[in-house]
């Protein structure tokens, strides 16, 4: 991670800097001081740039005088309606301007200490690269910003408000990391294996294999599973904030019998974790088949969004729990038209192996409303092509059965910029999984298609609140965004810590 320290305003004798302004706003502070030390070459910059300060604006000045290398101008928007979001994506822009410099010092200008610390995290945010299989990159090609100075009139604010959204954005880098993992190196053991070195934040972490899931009945995630070389794995994963050690401060292990003797009900968290999905023997065809390695998106934010309840310390008892298989034609795999039996007793008609995912997701859902009897389930999954052809890349499809919680989520996204859209549910939707030997099949036709898939996971959730996220249009980006380096997004991590943070934690 981007190295963030706060101080106090002070002009860096060399190196980079950068100013976050709003619309009309002349440099204050260090700007000032830098203008004035460069014989107002950043405000002939600005003027010459014709610089409005609109948000992600972004004006470059090289070597300006008084041993700057580089200052960076990005806007904020109105100086009044300047959020947390508008100051975060700025500081992820201004790290982008910045790639080519080893440190740097922002400013955010007139703004709480609180807009210091959510700067640092656009720049950390954007500052995050995958870089582990490039062997041949050279040194100079690489982005090189290393240390970031934030400036503060309150550095001890900013800096305490730093301090949980460290913990977030180290969540949303195990989340990415795990998405952007190839699928011959991320199978569903070593994310297995990855979830169990958790257990270092003070999670407790469980992971069952295929014998222990058989031995369930978890008929429909085994389904999936038969057809791979790989072995399936489930992992539950719990934090006790609220009612165990983990909500008292410093170390944050999970003391097994130490907890309140009436804890409440656990929030709960699920993920479709397919680590490859070929579509199994309804084989997909070639092109782009690459992108089904990360398939594994809902488990991935899943895993995530628990590291960054642990790393924050949030005063919530929170289930995470993902089911991880590959989805692989072979002699063993499962056949259009074979029947099974899931965990809740329901039969399903495999009419297309490709539409996995909800096999997966029935077990599991089933599996943990009856084990945590949860406040609510949310699930994440990379579920649907419909979906993206419904909201595109810019909403997650959003289906509930619970209007508070859904309108919850959809703050959330507000607050966070990852937008969620509600779309519909309902009965006539659900008798499109009408099968003529099974109590359901796995498809309802392309007409609705991820509303369909909605309601098959609704069959699983036992009445229970419930949220489902299709994020297949939402998990990987084509393209660079303020906060959001393209590839893995880890959607669903920030969105979900924030509706812990806003609506389940003990005050
Ligand atoms: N993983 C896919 C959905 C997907 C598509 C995710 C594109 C990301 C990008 C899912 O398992 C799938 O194959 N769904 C099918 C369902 C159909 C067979 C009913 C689909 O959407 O085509
Ligand atoms: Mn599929
Ligand atoms: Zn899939």
């Amino acid at each position: 991670m981007l190295d963030i320290t706060f101080a106090k305003p002070a002009l860096p004798e060399k190196g980079a800097l950068a100013l976050l302004l709003g619309e009309g706003e002349n440099p204050t502070g260090l700007g000032a001081a830098a203008d004035a030390a460069t014989a107002g070459a950043i405000s002939r910059a600005l003027t010459a740039a014709s610089f409005k300060g609109k948000k992600n604006e972004t004006v470059t000045i090289l070597a300006p005088g008084a041993g700057l290398s580089r200052v960076v101008v990005v806007g904020v928007g109105k100086r009044e309606e300047a959020d947390g979001r508008a100051t975060e994506e700025a500081g992820g822009t201004a790290a982008a301007a910045l790639s080519t410099e080893a440190a740097a010092v922002l400013e955010v200008g007139p703004a709480a200490p609180a807009r210091a610390a959510e700067a640092a995290l656009g720049a950390v945010l954007r500052a995050w690269r995958f870089d582990k299989y490039r062997t041949t990159e050279k040194a100079e090609d690489k982005p090189k910003l290393a240390r970031l100075v934030v400036a503060h009139d309150d550095a001890t604010k900013a800096r305490a408000a730093w301090v949980p959204l460290k913990g977030v954005a180290e969540g949303v880098f195990l989340a990415r990391e795990l998405v952007a993992e190839p699928p011959n190196v991320l199978n569903p053991v070593e994310m297995a294996e990855r979830c169990r070195t958790l257990a270092k934040l003070g999670l407790e972490v469980e992971i069952l294999g295929p014998k222990e899931m058989k031995k369930l009945g978890f008929g429909a995630l085994l389904g999936v599973a038969q057809g791979s070389a790989n072995e399936p794995r489930m992992v539950v994963m719990q934090w006790h904030g609220a009612s165990g050690a983990g909500g008292h401060g410093a170390g944050g292990t999970a003391a097994k019998g130490k907890r309140a003797a009436k804890a409440a009900k656990p929030v709960a968290f699920i993920g479709k974790g397919v680590t490859f999905d070929t579509g199994g023997i309804s084989l997909k065809p070639a092109a782009g088949m690459e992108d089904m390695k990360w398939d594994m998106a809902g488990a991935g934010t899943v895993v995530g969004l628990m590291a960054a309840l642990a790393g924050r310390k949030a005063k919530v008892d929170a289930v995470g729990i993902v089911g991880l298989v590959e989805n692989m034609p072979s002699g063993t795999a499962q056949r259009p038209g074979d029947v099974v039996k899931t965990y809740s007793g329901q039969t399903v008609e495999v009419l297309n192996t490709d539409a996995e995912g909800r096999l997966v997701l029935a077990d599991v859902l089933w599996y943990c409303q009856e084990r945590f009897e949860p406040a609510f389930m949310v699930d994440l999954a990379t579920l649907t092509g419909a979906i993206v052809i419904s909201l595109g890349h810019e909403n997650a499809g959003l289906f509930a059965n619970d209007d508070d919680l859904a309108q919850k989520l959809i703050a959330a996204g507000q607050a966070t910029g990852e937008g969620v859209w509600r779309m519909p549910l309902g009965e006539a939707y659900d008798k499109m999984l009408k099968s003529d030997i099974a109590d359901m099949k796995n498809i309802g036709g392309r007409p609705g298609g991820a509303v369909t898939a909605a309601q098959f996971l609704q069959r699983f959730v036992n009445g229970k609140p419930w949220a489902h996220l299709d994020i297949a249009g939402t998990a990987w980006s084509s393209k660079d965004k303020p906060c959001v380096p393209k590839g893995a997004t880890a959607f669903g991590v920030r969105l979900l810590d924030r509706l812990v943070a806003e609506h389940h934690e003990k005050g």
